[in-house]
């Protein structure tokens, strides 16, 4: 009896399976969707082979859409206006999507298939982000699983960006990976250096970009990316600011710090960094010396789980529990957070809790 209920689990899925071989087969055979028009913006006009994702046409084309995931479904950072012929909403689509933005043609550009013509809005800005190419004239442990990777710009020579941004990281094919994957990496470095780029990557358990840069890249390779991307930036204020990043969502706030030192920043900044253990600290004396030069500014690393007999005399626990020590009651505060979504919600919810203005709290998830 269990015999024959495998027997006939079994054809049924061979039989599904064949089915879904067939299907790609003749999508990618038979469906032949001819030239198809993407008019953007109603200015510009692509003559383009349909077929492919919008996100990706757009890409070949030179115009990058912002794409943390590279094009998997997972981030929803590829959002346009598809104004017409995206055909409909998809399942993949919905859960990124605002009521709003449902009603106002919003889509995710890798999910919409180029299949007729198409007309599409995108913010202009997207027209300025450009794809660089570089080599790679450093590569520098961190600690034991963060390495600091620097750029030389070769091709456009210089970029201009705002401290905060990120950039679209290409890892090409190598064997762990059949095809080359597109990951977003914050610039480190601050934007006052043009002719080159600092990232901080974390290595992620078997993720296909990490692994590429911990295990494969070397100096002197030459990397592709694109960009500048995003809105986490620097508020044009005199508000106090509160930064809070632990891991690799440093980047950010590093670049932002740098810059804040170089303009002469008189305002009000604290950093809490929140660490397991002293291993996973590091930058520590890049910090002491923004905290010697900035007007105002404490480093506040905090360790959740210091080793037994650890020498270790700052804070301990988690940050969330400081956070009101270091906030000036009354005083208005700008948050700029960075890291987990998960850490990201949590962190939110108590800032809001000891009366930080959710419309002065902003982050970068990095999902
Ligand atoms: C705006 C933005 C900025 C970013 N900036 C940085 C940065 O400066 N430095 C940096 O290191 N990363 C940054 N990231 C994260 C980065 O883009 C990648 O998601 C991350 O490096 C994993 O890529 P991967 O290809 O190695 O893993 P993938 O192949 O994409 O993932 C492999 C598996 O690991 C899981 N996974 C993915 N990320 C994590 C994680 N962080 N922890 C645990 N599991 C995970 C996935 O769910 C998947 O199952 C940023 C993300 C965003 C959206
Ligand atoms: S590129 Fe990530 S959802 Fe489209």
């Amino acid at each position: 009896m269990f015999i024959s209920i495998l027997i006939t689990i079994g054809i049924v899925a061979g039989i599904g399976g064949f089915l879904a071989l067939l299907l790609i087969i003749a999508e990618s055979t038979l469906a032949n969707y001819g030239e198809c028009t993407i008019m953007i913006n109603e200015k510009k006009e692509l003559k383009v082979k349909g077929g492919s994702s919008l996100l990706n046409i757009l890409n070949n084309n030179k115009i990058f859409l912002s794409s943390a995931c590279g094009g998997r479904g997972s981030c929803g950072f590829c959002k346009c206006k598809v104004i017409e012929g995206g055909g409909p909403l998809l399942p993949t689509e919905t859960p990124f999507l605002e009521e709003d933005e449902k009603k106002n043609n919003v889509r995710l550009a890798c999910q919409v298939k180029v299949k007729q013509d198409i007309k599409i809005k995108i913010p202009a800005d997207i027209f300025a982000v450009q794809e660089f190419t570089g080599k790679v004239i450093k590569i520098q442990d961190l600690t034991y699983d963060i390495k600091e990777i620097t750029i030389e710009l070769t091709k456009p020579k210089e970029i201009e960006f705002q401290a905060g941004q990120f950039v679209q990281f290409v890892a090409p094919r190598y064997e762990k990976s059949r095809q080359p994957v597109t990951r977003a990496y914050s610039i480190s470095s601050s934007p006052d250096n043009k002719d080159y780029i600092k990232l901080i990557i974390k290595k992620v358990p078997d993720g296909l970009c990490t692994t590429y840069i911990h295990e494969y890249l070397k100096e002197g390779d030459t990397v592709i990316f694109t960009g500048p991307f995003g809105d986490f930036i620097i508020k044009d204020t005199q508000n106090d600011m509160v930064f809070i990043a632990g891991g690799s969502g440093k980047a950010p706030i590093i670049s932002m710090l740098e810059y804040l030192n170089t303009h002469g920043s008189k305002r009000r900044l604290v950093y809490f960094f929140g660490a397991r253990t002293k291993k996973d600290l590091y930058l520590t004396e890049l910090f002491e010396k923004l905290e010697k030069e900035l007007k105002d500014f404490t480093y506040v690393p905090t360790l959740s789980q210091p080793e037994e007999n650890s020498d270790w005399k700052g804070k301990t626990g988690y940050i969330m529990a400081y956070l009101k020590e270091y906030i000036k009651d009354g005083a208005e505060t700008e948050a700029y957070l960075c890291g987990s979504p998960g850490m990201i919600d949590a962190v939110q919810k108590k800032l809001v809790a000891i009366k930080i203005s959710e419309d002065n709290i902003f982050y970068d998830s990095f999902n």
